[in-house]
Order: C-alpha cells, then structure tokens, then sequence
C-alpha cells in the first residue's frame, strides 16, 4: 500500500498543510515541538482511528478551534480510497470515504495500515500490562478491523456492570439490608453472562495473535541478538482455560466471577476478564522486563516490531506502511542497520528526527526530506 498524500486542517499544530509523499522514504526534519511526532501521530489515526498519545479528541484540535480534520489517499492494489476524520469539540467525530459519510468504524479501518515504533515503545517490555493490552488490541484492529468493535463492546458491558456493582454497594451501605437487592443481583447475573460472551471473544483473539505473532518474533530476535539469545512471549490472560473452545473459556469466566463474588462487591468494580490481561516477554527464560538490560529490551521491541511488520503483511497481503519516530538514535549502528535493511524498498517509511546523521548517503538520496518547523512543512 502506498500513502500518496496527507492534508492536516487545525489539527495539532497544524493550521493547513498538504504531503504529498512522493518517495518509498520520507524523512521528517526539525527541532524538538515543532510537529513532527503529530504527523505521525495523523497516519496512525488514519490506520487505527486511535492514538497512542491521546484518547480525548479535544487533545487533537489546534488550540481555539472547534474541528480538526485529517485527509489521506491511500493506493492499494484494489484501487484508490481517500479517508477522512473530523474531530470536533465539544462533538463527536464524523468518517468519510471517498466523500461519503460512513455510519460503522468497521468500514473505515483497514484501508491504511501502519506499524508504528518508537521510543515510547519500550514501555511495551517495562511498562504497566495495560500499555501490553494496548498494543495487542491495536494489532488486532489492523488484522481484523472487526475486533474494533469487539473491544468496544467489551468495555461498554464493563462500565455498565460497573456502575452497576457500585449501585449495589451503596445501597448495601446505606441500609444493610439485602432482601433489597433482589432485582440488582438478577441484573447482576444478566452482566455475567454478557461480560463473560463478550470476553471469551477478547481472550480467544489476544491468544491467537500471540500465537502467530510468537515465532516471527523469535526469528527476528535470534537474527537481531546473533542467535544467542532466545525470546518467549507469554500470553497471560486473567480467564485461564485449557482449551481454547468458546464454550469452555466462558464457562471458565462465569465460575471466576462466582469466585470473586465477594472481591468485587467489596471493591465494586469488576476484578474478573481480560481487561486484566498481560503479556509476558522472556529471554533465556527470564523476564525481560525486570532483568533485561536496555540494549535487551531495545532488540526486543525491534524483533516485535519487526514481526508485526510481517504479520500484517501476510495477512492482510500487502506491505503495512511504517513510522519511526525518533528511534533511530537510538538503535546502535548494527540494529540500525538490520532495521534499515529490512524496510529497504519493502515499506513505505516515514521517519521523524532531529539530525540527519544517523543516514547514510544512499538513504538520504532516496528519501524526501521535509523542514518541520512551527506545524509548517517545507522542502529541505
Ligand atoms: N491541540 C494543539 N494545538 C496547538 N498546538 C499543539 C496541540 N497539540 C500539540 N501541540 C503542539 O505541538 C508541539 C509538539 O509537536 P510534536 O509532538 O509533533 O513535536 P516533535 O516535532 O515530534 O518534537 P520532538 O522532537 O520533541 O519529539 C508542541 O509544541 C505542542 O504544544
Ligand atoms: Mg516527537
């Protein structure tokens, strides 16, 4: 797939800018705060319809605006699409393709994919499960657009159960006297059963993306770390089954919840489902995230990124785009190179830094370079 350009209107620091990419590379040039991070930051919205800054539309609308909106021209093999979002404050956002509105996310996603990686993205090996949890579902969204809403559902049932669980404890606070409860506990039950629907779709994906994502993984980390070092990624869903039959994942999850019954009539939040999941990266049988060294936890991510690269390659049967942003300082010149190697005229490439340095010649002869200075781009 091939971005062909990018208009930005009030988003960010954006006032009005058009890229048209006319190179496989694009290097994006400037100093630290001048937007560099936020044209990224576009296409990734473009391809996943999240950000991995933000989740507050407001955030995205150029200060004393009331609607940002972002353009983009996709070329796949099928043909053409022009997508676009408009953000407004206060406001919901509105999708378009081709002109047209579009009523379902589902029809928006997975025209433009993109893999992302940058120096934020070791918090995948060191920070909290929720960053792991993230990662995974924006995965997911690109190799199945219709786990969007999957997710979405999930959380919606979770917040309304919850709200729920804390009615209940108020109530049991207020008089003591459960005979009261009788139509909460039912509807209760009601949540249960569609909590535990809804999950067991969540748990069954997170475990077969792993599964796929695993051993390409590995082949890149046994290249990147010269074959003496061997990766193991662990899924740890918080429903542990056996098998991985619907049926049996759900019946798994309606007996934790009668388990932690008590917990979570206590704490009135739901403590049961994979919005407790997390992930578990491992080298040489250790836990990367607590014994391995930076230069470690560097290869890894790489290795991970690397094999998402592939991954939605071979699924979705056309190259992904991919975005660097800053991360190429910090790479040593060997991981640097295998990096660079890899995308070599295999992906379309946009890179954000603050000194062309760390390129050499062929690359800087092969890649528009633009100026970002102040939410403006100029020719370098
Ligand atoms: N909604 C907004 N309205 C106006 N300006 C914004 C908005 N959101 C962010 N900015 C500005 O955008 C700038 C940050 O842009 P960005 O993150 O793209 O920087 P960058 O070029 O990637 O810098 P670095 O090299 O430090 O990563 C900041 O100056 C910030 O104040
Ligand atoms: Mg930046």
């Amino acid at each position: 797939m091939y971005l062909k350009n990018i208009h930005l209107y009030a988003f960010r620091n954006y006032q009005e800018q058009v890229l048209n990419l006319e190179s496989q590379k694009t290097i994006l040039l400037g100093n630290n705060a001048q937007g560099k991070s936020n044209l990224l930051e576009a296409v990734e919205l473009l391809a996943t319809l999240k950000s991995h800054r933000t989740n507050r539309d407001r955030d995205l609308i150029l200060e004393g605006k009331k609607t940002a909106q972002i353009l983009g021209t996709v070329k796949r093999t099928y043909g053409e699409s022009e997508l676009g979002i408009t953000f407004r404050s206060p406001g919901r956002r509105s999708l378009t393709l081709n002109h047209e509105n579009l009523r379902r996310h589902l029809e928006f996603l997975g025209h433009i994919n993109a893999v992302e990686f940058s120096c934020l993205d070791l918090d995948l090996v060191r920070g909290s499960p929720e960053t792991r949890r993230s990662w995974l579902d924006t995965l997911l969204i690109q190799l199945e657009p219709v786990y969007a809403s999957i997710i979405h559902q999930y959380y919606k049932i979770l917040r309304q159960r919850n709200a729920l669980l804390k009615v209940i404890r108020k109530t049991v606070e207020e008089d003591n006297n459960y005979q009261d409860l009788s139509t909460e506990m039912s509807q209760l039950k009601l949540w249960d059963q569609q909590l535990a629907e809804a999950g067991t779709r969540v748990t069954r994906r997170r475990h077969r993306v792993i599964e796929r994502i695993t051993p390409l993984a590995q082949t890149w980390h046994r290249e990147i770390s010269s074959g003496t070092e061997n990766l193991e990624i662990n899924y740890l869903p918080n429903i542990q089954t056996e098998s991985e039959e619907p049926q049996q994942v759900q019946q798994a999850f309606l007996d934790k919840i009668e388990k932690r019954r008590m917990a979570e009539q206590q704490l009135a939040t739901t403590v049961v489902g994979p919005h407790r999941d997390d992930v578990e990266f491992n080298i040489n049988q250790t836990p990367a995230k607590s014994y391995g060294s930076q230069g470690q936890q560097r290869t890894l991510v790489l290795a991970i990124k690397l094999a998402e690269l592939q991954l939605i390659e071979d699924v979705i049967g056309e190259p992904p785009l991919l975005l660097l942003d800053d991360v190429l300082a910090e790479l040593d010149p060997n991981r640097q190179n295998q990096l660079l190697e890899v995308i070599q005229g295999r992906f379309q490439t946009i890179i954000t830094t603050t000194y062309l340095h760390s390129f050499d010649a062929q690359w800087l002869k092969s890649s528009q370079i633009m100026k970002v200075e102040g939410g403006k781009l100029s020719p370098f």
